[in-house]
């Protein structure tokens, strides 16, 4: 194995691999009946604002940051409720168009497990718990 040191953006295919997943990813979203209702009928805003954060998270040029701020990724999802059924939705979505997208191997694999992570993070229901 050699070794990759170019950012998980560069592996990628940087600008143009990202842009085509975030356009498929949200074609999925938009018709899981667990997302859907979470979002605006335009997606164009939220398309943008997932690009340049991608962007960014991957390694590429800081373009959420410079344009929004800290991302603070929790508190901007807050006004959402995002249960585990939701979580699952998106990361299932992002999974499909990861494929789509073409995106492949190790550095997928090592996308997606952070990927997981911050969906996970952005739990904010929770079921009850029985007592016994
Ligand atoms: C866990 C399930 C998730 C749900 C249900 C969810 C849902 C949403 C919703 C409803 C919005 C707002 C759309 C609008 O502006 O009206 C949003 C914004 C956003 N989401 Fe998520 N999201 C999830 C996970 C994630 C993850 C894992 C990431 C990053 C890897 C992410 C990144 C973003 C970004 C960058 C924005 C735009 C924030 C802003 O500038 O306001 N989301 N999300």
């Amino acid at each position: 194995m050699t070794l990759d040191n170019r950012t998980p953006y560069e592996q990628i295919g940087g600008a143009e691999t990202l842009a085509r997943l975030v356009d498929i990813f949200y074609n999925h979203v938009k018709r899981h009946p667990d997302l859907a209702p979470l979002f605006p009928e335009d997606l164009t805003p939220v398309k943008e604002r997932q690009y340049q954060f991608l962007t960014q998270f991957l390694g590429g040029p800081t373009l959420y940051s410079d344009i929004h701020g800290h991302p603070m990724l929790r508190a901007r999802h807050m006004r959402f409720p995002i249960g585990t059924a939701q979580a699952t939705a998106w990361l299932a979505c992002m999974d499909k168009a990861m494929t789509q997208a073409g995106i492949t191997g190790d550095i997928r694999e090592q996308i997606f497990d952070r990927l997981r992570l911050t969906a996970h993070h952005m739990i904010n229901q929770w079921e009850p718990i029985e007592e016994a």
